[in-house]
């Protein structure tokens, strides 16, 4: 097994337990990414943990698909799941350049900046976006935060403490959705360090009204 795989694996029964930091702020999130959602949805998580986003959006989306490569986290989130009755949530272990297919919404909430090389996972998860459809991200910009955090990083990393992770800044990310065919249609900074929400729309095919469904959409 690869070891970034390793270490979210040990963590996950930990961070099963760990409450959210700034609940307000995980609150604004989970409304804001509602707003892009509706009864027929689907939607594809990556990097889902243990799986308390994609319960809490399940009342507003017809099918969620939510995956992780810790088979631990993904067995966490199958136990909530269960003990919910979430009956349109599906978890699936699976490293995030695994998926395909086509959905109305993707979600990457605080993975991208996990990754040894972000944009790469950024190009192929907009890619799984059906044209005016969404990419909902939560991402720390490392890069803008203070050198003290920037430096430590690669330190946390060499001593296993943390995985590889990816430095770049706000700027950096947003040039990133644009490479990947995307338009930030609502950012939302709660506070300073803290984690930027985006959500970034695959625009329509030109000629493609707006309220006309996209052509693999059901009617
Ligand atoms: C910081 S946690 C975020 C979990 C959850 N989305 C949240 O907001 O609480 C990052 C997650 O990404 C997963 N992850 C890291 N690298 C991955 C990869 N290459 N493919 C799939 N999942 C990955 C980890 O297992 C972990 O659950």
């Amino acid at each position: 097994m690869r070891e970034p795989q390793k270490f979210w694996n040990r963590l996950a029964p930990r961070y099963a337990r760990m409450p959210v930091r700034d609940q307000d702020a995980y609150r604004e999130k989970l409304r804001r990414t509602r707003m892009h959602l509706g009864p027929q949805a689907s939607v594809l998580e990556a990097g889902c943990g243990t799986g308390s986003t994609a319960l809490a959006l399940a009342d507003a989306a017809g099918h969620v698909l939510a995956t992780d490569f810790s088979g631990k986290m993904i067995a966490i989130a199958e136990k909530k799941r269960r003990e919910a009755g979430a009956a349109n949530v599906e978890f699936r272990t699976a490293w995030w350049d695994e998926l395909s297919g086509s959905y109305d919404a993707v979600l990457a909430m605080n993975v991208f900046h996990v990754l040894p090389h972000a944009e790469p996972a950024v190009g192929h998860l907009a890619s799984l976006v059906k044209p005016g459809g969404v990419l909902v991200s939560s991402t720390t910009c490392v890069a803008d935060n203070s050198v003290f955090a920037r430096r430590l990083a690669p330190v946390f990393a060499a001593v296993g403490v943390f995985p590889q992770i990816s430095i770049f800044s706000r700027a950096q990310y947003e040039a990133m959705l644009a490479r990947a065919g995307l338009e930030i249609i609502d950012s939302w900074h709660p506070r300073r360090l803290a984690a930027w929400f985006d959500v970034a729309r695959k625009p329509l095919p030109p000629g493609q009204p707006a309220d006309q469904p996209a052509p693999d959409q059901p009617a």
